[in-house]
This record gives C-alpha cells, structure tokens and sequence, in this order.
C-alpha cells in the first residue's frame, strides 16, 4: 500500500479522534461514536481514491453513515476499507484508557465482510511456530507464547475482555499459570497491543465482535503477526438470524477456523488507528492552547512491513507530522 495514499488515510483517523476526544467523559457515547462517524466520512470523500465500505456503521438500512457496501473518496485507486470509527465508545463516554478510531485498507476484493456477530479470537506479535490455534486449550496458546517469548508462563501476560461468558476462559489461563489483564472494551486495541512492547500484552483471547477481527488482523498481518478466529453466533441473542443471513451470503465457511489469510485475502494492507483517550500504545488527542491540536497514531504498513507511530500537530493552517 503506497505510503502517500496511507498518510491521506491517516488524516481520516485523525479527523475522527479529534471529533471524538471532544465528547471524552461526558458519559454521552452516542454523541461520540456520531461525531467520529461524521468526520471520518467527510474526511474519507476528501481523498482521490475509490474505497468501499465492507466493515461499517451496518447494514445501509440501520446506519446513515458508512454503511456496508458505501462508497467513499474522489475517484481513484479501488480499495476496501474497514472501519471502527470510534472503538470503545464507552471508554471515551467515560475516559477510560485505550478508545481508538481505528481503519484497515486493503486492495478491493481482499476484506471479509464478516458477519455481525461474535468471533472467538486469539491474536499474537508472532504464530509461536505453528502452535497457535483457535481450537488449542488456553494452556497450550499459553504455553506456545512463553516458549516464544522466552519467558515463563507466569510472566506471560493474557488480555481478556471482562464478560461473565469468559470466566471459564480466566479460570483456565490462571489454572495455567499466567496472569490475566482484564478489559471492559476494546479488543482492535488488545490484539494490535500484542505486538507493540510495553504494552504488558503478550497474547489476546476470547470472544469479541467478528467485524473487529477483520481490523485487528489487517494489522497483524501487515507485520506478520498471528491472528485466528472463530465465528460464535450461539452467544450472539439473535445469532439464528444472523447466521441465516451470512449463509445466504456465501462468504465464508461459518464454522471453520477463519486464518488470516481468509480475513484479508492480501498482502498488501494497512492498519491505521488514532488514539482518542490516552492508553498504553497511544496518547489520547491533546488539545494544546492556542488552538493547537495533537494525535498519536499507529500505522503498520505491509508493503514495507513497518510499524510507525506518528505524532501529529494541526496548527488550525498548516499540520506537522513529526
Ligand atoms: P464499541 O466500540 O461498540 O463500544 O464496542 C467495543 C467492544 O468492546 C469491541 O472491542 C468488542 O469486540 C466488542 O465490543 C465486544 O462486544 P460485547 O460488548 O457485546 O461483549
């Protein structure tokens, strides 16, 4: 993915998170899910390019704004776009660590649209060897992630989302012996943490929306981590339904183990995100005196396999990336 076009992406997130910040800690997640959505699309139909939406807001029926299948940009160089606009609405409403504005690009064909729904996930900086699985024990993705790392299991440190449905899942990695750090949203963040030192994350499990994976994993791919899941439409209240509809699609076998390569069919993708309240991997947007403005972002990039973090400056005229 050519590095101009992903700077232009990147001023979308930007965009995003600064319309978002302003609603940090209002307790209003609606308001700051909408001010994200709302910049996010303007600032994606200021670029020349042709992107399409294949993970959004919704269906075109039930979202105004980057609904599935929507078309962004000025013209131009065809791609498929995903995006979480505002990830951890509650952790903004709220100001709690880690809400991200988060978007993956890749060439057009090469997203999932995956279904609205759960996917029990497993994501990683590395694939240990080949002994990561979404089907393995907790004990055993535990255990592969220290051999990597090469540390003890007792340092190894688990992401989980804080669900009553995985208290099974907590038990057992304690019962292995590593440590657990519980979180109450966010699981685009805990994957992509995973590879990112100083994070205090090693390997993220458990079962998050399906659509999120597909973000999670541009970037994993993009810098050859490991992502695997696992679509789980039985904890999902209207998973009948939802599982009616995604056969009707045809995209995708709905109990098999979905591989990286089966969520972003391509080589060539990038993750991009922004920080919105401040957080392990990114500083929140920091409005400055005198009108100045500061984001913190990460863009992992595949064609140059690179991860960057970028601190970015609006002067109200002029912006500097440094
Ligand atoms: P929002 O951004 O919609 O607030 O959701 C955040 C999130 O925590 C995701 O990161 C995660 O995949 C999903 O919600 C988990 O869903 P649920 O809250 O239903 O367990």
């Amino acid at each position: 993915m050519q590095n101009a076009l992903v700077m232009n992406v990147l001023q979308v997130a930007e965009q995003a998170a600064i319309a978002s910040a302003a609603w940090r800690g209002t307790g209003d997640k609606v308001s700051a899910d909408q001010a994200a959505t709302t910049a996010m699309r303007e600032a994606f139909n200021d670029i020349d390019f042709s992107g399409r939406i294949v993970i959004g807001e919704g269906e075109r029926d039930e979202a105004p704004m980057l609904f599935i299948g929507e078309e962004v940009g000025r013209g131009g160089e065809e791609l498929d776009i995903a995006v979480d606009p505002l990830e951890g609405t509650n952790l903004c409403a709220y100001n709690q660590p880690n809400s991200i504005c988060a978007i993956a690009i890749a060439p057009r064909g090469a997203l999932l649209y995956a279904p609205d729904t759960y996917m029990w996930k497993v994501a990683a900086a590395t694939d240990c060897g080949g002994r990561l699985h979404v089907d393995n024990t907790p004990a055993e993705n535990v255990q592969a992630v220290a051999d990597a790392l090469g540390k003890p299991v007792s340092e190894v440190n688990v992401c989980i989302l804080k669900r009553d449905r995985h208290e099974e899942l907590i038990q057992a990695v304690h019962d292995a012996g590593a440590r657990v750090r519980l979180i109450y949203d966010g699981d685009v963040h805990a994957s992509i943490a995973t590879t990112v030192p100083g994070t205090g994350i090693d390997l993220y499990m458990g079962s998050g929306g399906a659509p999120e994976a597909v973000l999670a994993c541009t970037g994993l791919k993009a810098i050859g981590g490991f992502f695997m899941g696992r679509l789980d439409f039985d904890i999902d209240p209207h998973g009948v339904e939802k599982r009616e509809r995604a056969e009707k699609m045809d995209t995708v076998d709905l109990d098999a183990p979905l591989t990286m390569d089966i969520l972003v069919r391509s080589d060539d993708a990038a993750f991009l995100a922004c920080g919105v309240t401040d957080g392990e991997m990114l500083d929140g947007v920091a409005f400055g005196d005198g009108g100045a403005t500061t984001t913190f972002s990460i863009v992992m990039n595949a064609s140059d396999n690179t991860v960057r973090f970028i601190k970015t400056t609006y002067r109200g005229e002029g912006t500097i990336s440094f």
